[in-house]
C-alpha cells in the first residue's frame, strides 16, 4: 500500500519572498566583481539539476535555495556592464523591482477584463513609446516577447493588408492560391526578418535582397520595381555596424508604387529618443509597421519587443478572434493585437523602466552607450587596430588582423572573463563586436575591457 503524499508546512509567503530578495540583492551586489561568463565548475554544477522530477513535495525555500546555489553561479553577467555580447543590456533596478510584482501580481493580459490594471499599463507603456519613437498617431500596438515576434506580428499585419486590397482573406483562406506578394529586404537583413517570413508563408528564399553599401544600408538605386503587393522590409540599426537604411528616400519610392514598408528597428529605433542621434531614425515614421525591443537598448528585463502598425486595423484583422467564453470588449484587448492569447503583464516593466529613466534618461542612456563604444574604437584604433565600420551608434566592429588572429582574440577575451564580447563576419572580413547596451557600462568598465582586449590581442600575436 502506497503511502498518501503530504504537503510540507508552507514558509510564509513573507519569509519566503524576503529571502528570494536577500539572494537577488547579494547577486546584483556581486554582478559587477564576478568573472562574466560562469566557470568550469559552476557549469558542472548545473548537472546537479538532472534528476527524475521526485514524487514528493520539496519545501519552497529548499527550491529558492537549490535555484541560487546551482543556478546563480552558471549565469552570465549580464547585469555587471561589462557584456558586450549581442545586442543585450542589462536590466534597470526599476525593471526588475516591477518584474517581482508582475509576478505577484499574475496578472494575464489577454482581455481586459482579466486584468483592467495590466492593460492600462500596457496602453500607457506602448504610447510612451510610440510617442519616443516619433510614430504616427493612432498607430495599433502590442508588448510581445522580442523583435522576431514584433516583425512577424507587424509582417502578418503587412500580408492582411496587402492581400485584402487584392481581395484576398488570408486569415480565412490561407496562402494556397493566393495572389503573390513579393519582399524586398536590404543584403544585410537581420535573420530574424526572415524567420518570421518563413513563419507567415512568404519564405525565406523567394525574398529580392537589394545590394547595400559598405556599412550594411540598402541603395536605393538598387532597389527593384515596387507595386501594392510588395512589403519593403527596412533596417534601423544593423546589428553589426548599427548603420541605418535611407528610409525617407525608401519610404517615399515605397509610397509612390503603394507598397508596405516594415522597419526593423530593434535597437536602432531607440536612437530617436536622442537629441544627439534622433537624426539617423529620420524617415522611418513615414513606414507602415516597426518592430523594436524593449529589452535592448531601454534595459527592460527580458522579454520585451514592441510592435506598432500605423494602420491598428490591419494589426487587428491579422490577429483578432473570439469565441462564446473569450469576447473582447469594446477599448483595445491586447490579444485581438497580438499572437498571444494569454500574456505576461510583460508591458509594466517597460512601463516601470521608461518612467524610471524619463525622457532625459533614456537619452542619456543612449548618448553614454554610443561614447563608450566610440572610446572602445578609438582606443582600438590607436592601438593598431582597425575598426570596419563607422561608428555611428553603440556598435563596434573591430578586425585584429587576418581571421585566424581575430578569432584566437576573441577566444581569448571571452576565457579571460573580465568582459565579454563576440564575434561575426562582415562583408567577408572576420570581426569581434562590441556592443555597449547597458546603462551599467562605466568609463572605468571601459577602461578596464579594453586593456583586457588589448592584452588578448598581444598575447595572441605572440
Ligand atoms: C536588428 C535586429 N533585429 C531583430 C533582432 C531579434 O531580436 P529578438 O532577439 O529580441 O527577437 C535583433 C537581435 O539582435 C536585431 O539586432
Amino acid at each position: 500500500m502506497s503511502a498518501t503524499p503530504t504537503l510540507p508546512a508552507v514558509p510564509a509567503i513573507e519569509d519566503l519572498l524576503s529571502a528570494a530578495a536577500g539572494r537577488a540583492f547579494a547577486y546584483l551586489r556581486d554582478s559587477p566583481n564576478r568573472p562574466v561568463v560562469p566557470g568550469p565548475a559552476a557549469l558542472q554544477a548545473l548537472g546537479q539539476l538532472a534528476y527524475r522530477l521526485p514524487w514528493a513535495a520539496t519545501d519552497p525555500r529548499d527550491v529558492l535555495a537549490l535555484l541560487d546555489r546551482v543556478g546563480s553561479p552558471a549565469t552570465v553577467v549580464t547585469t555587471g556592464g561589462r557584456y558586450f555580447g549581442f545586442v543585450n543590456g542589462g536590466a534597470l533596478p526599476a525593471s526588475v523591482a516591477a518584474g517581482w510584482m508582475v509576478s505577484t501580481w499574475d496578472q494575464n493580459l489577454a482581455l481586459r477584463v482579466m486584468s483592467p490594471a495590466a492593460v492600462a499599463f500596457e496602453d500607457v507603456a506602448l504610447e510612451w513609446v510610440r510617442d519616443l519613437l516619433g510614430l504616427p498617431h493612432g498607430c495599433g500596438s502590442a508588448v510581445v516577447t522580442g523583435a522576431t515576434m514584433a516583425n512577424f506580428t507587424a509582417l502578418a499585419a503587412a500580408r492582411h493588408a496587402l492581400l485584402a486590397r487584392a481581395g484576398w482573406d488570408v486569415e480565412s483562406d490561407g496562402l494556397f492560391g493566393a495572389p503573390p506578394l513579393t519582399v524586398v529586404t536590404g543584403d544585410e537583413v537581420h535573420v530574424s526578418v526572415l524567420k518570421a517570413l518563413a513563419l507567415l508563408g512568404l519564405g525565406r528564399a523567394r525574398v529580392r535582397r537589394v545590394a547595400v553599401d559598405d556599412q550594411g544600408r540598402m541603395r536605393p538605386d538598387a532597389l527593384p520595381a515596387l507595386d501594392s503587393r510588395t512589403i519593403v522590409c527596412i533596417q534601423a540599426g544593423n546589428v553589426n555596424t548599427g548603420a541605418f537604411d535611407p528610409a525617407a528616400d525608401l519610404c517615399a519610392r515605397a509610397r509612390e508604387a503603394g507598397a508596405w514598408v516594415h522597419v526593423d528597428g530593434a535597437f536602432g529605433l531607440w536612437a530617436a529618443a536622442s537629441r544627439r542621434h534622433r537624426h539617423l531614425t529620420n524617415g522611418f515614421e513615414l513606414a507602415d509597421s516597426w518592430g523594436t525591443d524593449g529589452h535592448k537598448w531601454p534595459n527592460v528585463g527580458y522579454d520585451c519587443g514592441i510592435v506598432l502598425v500605423r494602420n491598428p486595423e490591419s494589426l487587428r484583422s491579422a490577429m483578432s478572434t473570439s469565441s462564446a467564453y473569450f469576447v473582447p470588449g469594446e477599448m483595445r484587448e491586447p490579444s485581438q493585437y497580438s499572437p498571444e492569447m494569454s500574456r505576461r503583464a510583460r508591458a509594466v516593466e517597460l512601463w516601470a523602466s521608461l518612467l524610471s529613466l524619463g525622457r532625459a534618461g533614456l537619452a542619456d542612456l543612449v548618448d553614454r552607450t554610443c561614447a563608450h563604444a566610440r572610446t572602445f574604437a578609438n582606443g582600438l584604433r590607436e592601438s593598431g587596430y582597425e575598426i570596419l565600420n563607422d561608428v555611428v551608434i553603440n556598435q563596434v566592429l573591430v578586425s585584429f588582423g587576418a581571421p585566424e588572429v581575430t578569432r584566437a582574440v576573441i577566444a581569448r577575451v571571452q576565457q579571460d572573463g573580465t568582459c565579454w564580447c563576440g564575434g561575426t563576419e562582415w562583408q567577408g572580413r572576420t570581426a569581434m563586436r562590441i556592443s555597449v547596451s547597458s546603462w551599467a557600462t562605466t568609463s572605468e568598465d571601459v577602461s578596464r575591457s579594453l586593456d583586457a582586449i588589448r592584452r588578448a590581442a598581444d598575447e595572441s600575436r605572440r
